[in-house]
Formats: C-alpha cells, structure tokens, sequence
C-alpha cells in the first residue's frame, strides 16, 4: 500500500519523508489556502518545493472547469516536473481530459469521486489513480469504506489498472481498514500516519526494558 500525505505544508511533508515511509503527496486548492499560498505563481512554486521534498507522486489539482482549461493547465502543471500528477475533477469535462492526458502518458487523479460508477467511467479513461473520498461520505452518514470495496470489485473484475487512492482520510483506522479492503494508496493526514505508531504496550514494554537495563549498569 503506498502511502500519500494530503498536505501542502512543507514541514508535515519533511516529517512524513523523514520517516522513510512517504510515497507521494496530494494537494487541493483548499489545502493550498489553508497554508496561505495564493495566486498561480506562488502556487507553481509550492509545487515545486513538494516536488523537491518527495521522490514521489505530487498531485497538483486543475482549477478550470473546461475540457481546454484542463489540458492548458494539466500540461503546464505536468512541464513543471516529471513527478507531478495532474488531478482534475469528476466531471465531463474532467472525464474527456483524463482521456486526454492518458493517452499521452501523463499521469492523472481524478478526484471527488463519491460512487462506484464514477469510480468506472475514470478507470475506462485511463486515470492513474481514482481518489474516493471516504471521510466526506462518512460526514453524510454514508459507509465510506463500502466503496473501496465495491470499486476493488469491479476493478478487479476488469482487470482495471487504475489505483485506487482512498482519499479524504481522516483518522488512523480508516487506513487500516482501507489496507484490509485492498486499497492501493492512501492519503491522509501526518497526524492519521502518526497514529499507527502508537501503542500503549509499545510504550510500557519499552519503559520495563530501560528501567531493567539499568539495574544491570
Ligand atoms: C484528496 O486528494 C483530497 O485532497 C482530500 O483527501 C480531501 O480530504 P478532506 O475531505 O478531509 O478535505
């Protein structure tokens, strides 16, 4: 399972490399806001530093709503860097560039996707990888984790070799129990990434360690 952090501060990035685990970032506008980076420069350059601090996949997000849009935008964010990943949105006009984009070997995400026949029409179109938000379904009462599963199935069905990137990730079991689904990627938060470590025998057992090494010293 690859795991993506959805962050666009560069300092959660570094922890996240620094542990030796990361293997690509995603990005929203939302995410570039949150972090005060605005206007397209800024956000070019931001790309840029990502790109720099990961060996990975870096999705940077198309803000036009239009088939040309798209591709103008798509190809100057892919020039940018061989690691970019161009994600566009779950819309026609996101569909029909997706196409476009894989059929010239660029890599794409297509992201806000909240169904199992959106999930569908993005793998027929050659996307790399397809993000499912679980957590913004979950917000809606709706089983977030029960459309990995259904898009497991019918990719596998298929044979489909788009990934599937369990997005909207919001605490450490959702990444467990995307693993267990068969997730191909996750991406979430340093803090959701973080909670795997933890474990209160780790600690207690660790502690009993050290206080018996000293007895010997
Ligand atoms: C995915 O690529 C999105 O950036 C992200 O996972 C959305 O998460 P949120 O629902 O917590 O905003």
């Amino acid at each position: 399972m690859k795991f993506f952090i959805d962050t666009a501060n560069l300092e959660q990035i570094k922890e996240a490399q620094a542990l030796g685990i990361l293997d690509g970032v995603t990005t929203n506008p939302s995410l570039m806001a949150k972090e005060g980076i605005t206007g397209e420069g800024n956000i070019i350059n931001h790309y840029k530093e990502i790109c720099e601090l990961v060996d990975g996949d870096v999705s940077a997000e198309v803000i036009s709503t239009d088939f040309e849009g798209m591709v103008k935008e798509g190809e100057a964010l892919a020039a940018l860097n061989p690691q970019i990943v161009v994600k566009l949105p779950m819309i026609k006009d996101g569909v029909k560039a997706c196409k476009y984009f894989s059929s010239k070997g660029i890599k794409t995400n297509v992201t806000l996707v909240f169904s199992a026949g959106q999930a569908l029409l993005a793998a027929k179109a050659g996307a790399t990888y397809v993000s499912p938000f679980i957590g913004r379904l979950d917000d809606i009462s709706t089983d977030g984790l029960n459309l990995i599963s259904e898009i497991r199935l019918i990719y596998n069905n298929y044979g489909f070799e788009t990934e599937i990137l369990a997005a909207s990730v919001r605490h450490t079991m959702h990444i467990i129990d995307c693993a267990k689904l068969g997730a191909d990627v996750m991406t979430g938060p340093l803090s959701a990434i973080e909670g795997l470590l933890k474990h209160p025998l780790t600690d207690i057992g660790l502690a009993k360690f050290l206080a018996d090494y000293k007895k010997g010293n």
